[in-house]
């Protein structure tokens, strides 16, 4: 590989960039004051649980996609493909410090933000003990299928955008719409380094294991010990609540078992899948603020940084 600096970068577009699709850096100024109702979603205390263990985890996967991210940057050949993977970090580092800011909102409120982070923080442990490679494709499946939520969140606005305190879900609304902006660019990088052969093909599907283990057993021992400092930890009704939002209505998760199985296609891409391009257009006046842009650096990428 040559030096940074002096490597010889091609001009080759992204499939984003194909689709009109430009990853853009926002920093929106959202801020959380004491006003804001602990149970701030419709759905009940269990779905405002859901939702706040997402932001819980949020800071440290973000954290755990930007190193995995930077160990391909240096391995990419295309100069657009750089720029996108640049703006993909710049991108999880807002969502990470934003995150972090709502986080302390619920740390003001008495709850445990950093005994809930544990069991990410003892995946995130083990993983660091496995190749380059694996981590690269546990994060490009975590982001298929924070992706996959993103849809969700712009097409179905009942599952948040109107049913909850407006200061909590626009950070939402904002993370979800860059999380569909951005959906395609670690993968296309994951795969310009590693290509689609069997050994790349593996590790993509046991990365997928370990993301969905974290959707599975992670999220909920999250939600149950949120629960607990509210005594609502062993009231069925609340969990019941719980799984006919995510399963029945308005169904976050509902009919979504097909992000697995095509995942699990060799062929699979994440905008082949699902072209939710125009998607982004459509939504980007109600959404992202043109303020909240920040301009791209003006380094060329492959210059040492
Ligand atoms: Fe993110
Ligand atoms: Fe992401």
């Amino acid at each position: 590989m040559a030096a940074p600096g002096t490597r010889t970068l091609t001009g080759t577009r992204t499939s984003s960039q194909l689709r009109g699709v430009a990853v853009t850096l926002r920093r929106p100024d959202f801020g959380y004051g004491r006003d804001i109702p602990r149970v701030w979603h419709d759905g009940g205390i269990a779905v405002t649980a859901f939702w706040n263990a997402l932001s819980i985890a949020a800071p440290l996967l973000e954290a755990e996609f930007i190193r995995d991210a930077a160990r391909l940057e240096g391995r990419l050949e295309s100069e657009d493909q750089v720029r996108e993977l640049r703006s993909f970090i710049r991108q999880e580092g807002t969502h990470a410090s934003l995150h972090r800011r709502f986080n302390d909102l619920l740390e003001g409120w008495g709850y445990p933000v950093e005994a809930c982070q544990a069991p990410v923080r003892r995946v995130l442990k083990v993983l660091a003990r496995t190749s380059s490679a694996f981590r690269c494709a546990v994060a490009l499946s975590g982001e298929h299928f924070i992706g996959e939520m993103g849809d969700i969140v712009l097409t179905r606005p009942e599952v948040l955008e109107t049913a909850g305190d407006d200061r909590v879900t626009r950070l939402w609304l904002w993370h979800s719409y860059e999380e569909v902006e951005h959906k395609a660019a670690l993968f296309d990088a994951f795969t310009a380094v590693h290509g689609r052969g069997p050994d790349a093909y593996l590790y993509r599907i046991a990365g997928l294991a370990v993301a969905v283990d974290v959707l599975v057993v992670v999220i909920p021992l999250t939600v149950a010990r949120l629960l607990r400092e509210d005594g609502a930890a062993l009231r069925p009704g609340e969990w019941a609540a719980l799984g006919r939002y995510l399963f029945v209505t308005p169904g976050l998760l509902r009919g979504r078992s097909r992000a697995v199985f095509q995942f699990l296609r060799p062929g699979f891409h994440p905008w082949t899948y699902l072209d939710n391009a125009a998607l982004l257009a459509e939504r980007r006046e109600d959404l992202v603020d043109p303020s909240w842009e920040v301009p791209e650096t003006r380094s060329r990428p492959g210059d040492a940084s």
